[in-house]
C-alpha cells in the first residue's frame, strides 16, 4: 500500500510534520508521502476536503486554523476529539472520514516516555497546568484519562480555566491565578507550561517565575521554539528535571501515524535528532 498522507492548515511555512512523517515511513519500511496542503482564507474548505476524499489519501493532520472547521465534514469522531471540540488527525477509509485528537495523549506519552517513574504513581502526583487554551484543554483531559487525579490549572483568565476543569470529573482541580500558582509552586510534582508566552521573539518572558520548587519536580514546556524557554531555564537552575516541547510534537505524530498505518514507530532516536535541529 502507498500511504498518501498530509497536513492541512494555514499558513504551513516551516512545519516539521513532513520531516517527522517521512522519517516514520522510512523507519517503518513503508512507501508513501506526507505533503503540506495549505488552504488559504477565501478558498472553499469544502471543495478541498471533497478533493481529498476523491484522491486516494489515507489521512491527514489538521492544524491552525482548521481543527474545529473540519468537524462538520466528518462521518465519525472519536470520543476524545469530540470532548475537545478539536480534531488534529483524520483517517479516510472507503471515502469515510473519522476524526481523532492525538495532541493531549501525545503529550502524556512524551512525558511518561521521558520519565517512566511517573507511571506507577500517577494518582499521587500533583500537577499544575499553566494556561487554559486549546493545548491545555487536550493535555488536561488526557492526563485525567490516564490516571492523574490532582491537576490544578493556573491562567490569566480564570473563567477559561474553570471551563477546562469541568471537562471531566476524573481529576480534582483547583483553579488559580498565575500569582497564586507562583506562590505555591513548591507543592507540585509536575508543572506544565502551555501558554504561547515564551515563544519567539519574546523568549525572555515567562508567565511564571519559579523561585522555590519541590525536589525532583518535572518542569515541562510545550513551546519548542525556543527549545529552552525562560520557564525551563529558571526551573532547571533550581534543580528541576526538564521536559522539552519538541517531544509532544513527535508523540502526537507517532499516534497519528499509528492510526493511519498500524505501525508504532519508536521515537527516541528521532527526538534526539529533532532536539539537535531545534537547538
Ligand atoms: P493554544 O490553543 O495554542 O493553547 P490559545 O488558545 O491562544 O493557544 O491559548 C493561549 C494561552 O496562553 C491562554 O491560556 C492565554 O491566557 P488567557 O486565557 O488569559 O488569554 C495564555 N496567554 C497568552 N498570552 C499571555 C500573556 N501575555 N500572559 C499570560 N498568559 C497568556
Amino acid at each position: 500500500m502507498e500511504y498518501k498522507l498530509g497536513l492541512i492548515g494555514y499558513p504551513l511555512g516551516h512545519s516539521l510534520s513532513p520531516w517527522i512523517h517521512h522519517e516514520f515511513l522510512r523507519e517503518a519500511g513503508l512507501s508513501g508521502s506526507y505533503e503540506k496542503f495549505e488552504i488559504a482564507p477565501g478558498e472553499s474548505f469544502e471543495d478541498r476536503i471533497s478533493g481529498f476524499i476523491e484522491s486516494d489519501i489515507r489521512g491527514f493532520n489538521i492544524t491552525v486554523p482548521y481543527k474545529e472547521t473540519i468537524i462538520p465534514f466528518l462521518d465519525r469522531i472519536d470520543d476524545k476529539a469530540e470532548k475537545m471540540g478539536a480534531v488534529n488527525t483524520v483517517l479516510i477509509e472507503d471515502g469515510k472520514l473519522t476524526g481523532f485528537n492525538t495532541d493531549g495523549s501525545g503529550y502524556v506519552r512524551s512525558l511518561e516516555t521521558a520519565y517512566p517513574d511517573l507511571i506507577a504513581n500517577r494518582d499521587q502526583k500533583k500537577v499544575l497546568l499553566i494556561g487554559a487554551g486549546g493545548a491545555a484543554r487536550g493535555i488536561y483531559y488526557a492526563l485525567a484519562a490516564t490516571g492523574y487525579q490532582m491537576i490544578d490549572i493556573a491562567n490569566r483568565t480564570l473563567t477559561s480555566a474553570e471551563k477546562i476543569s469541568q471537562l471531566t470529573s476524573e481529576a480534582r482541580t483547583e483553579v488559580l491565578s498565575l500569582a497564586e500558582a507562583e506562590r505555591n509552586l513548591d507543592q507540585y510534582d509536575i508543572i506544565i507550561q502551555t501558554t504561547s508566552v515564551g515563544m519567539e521573539p519574546e523568549s525572555e518572558i515567562s508567565p511564571i517565575r519559579p523561585t522555590k520548587l519541590k525536589q525532583d519536580v518535572i518542569a515541562s514546556d510545550i513551546v519548542y521554539k525556543p527549545l529552552e524557554t525562560k520557564f525551563l531555564h529558571d526551573a532547571a537552575s533550581l534543580g528541576a528535571r526538564v521536559h522539552h516541547g519538541h517531544t509532544m510534537l513527535l508523540y502526537q505524530a507517532q499516534l497519528a501515524f499509528e492510526i493511519w498505518t498500524g505501525h508504532k514507530v519508536p521515537c527516541e532516536e528521532l527526538a534526539m535528532q529533532l532536539k539537535k535541529i531545534l537547538e
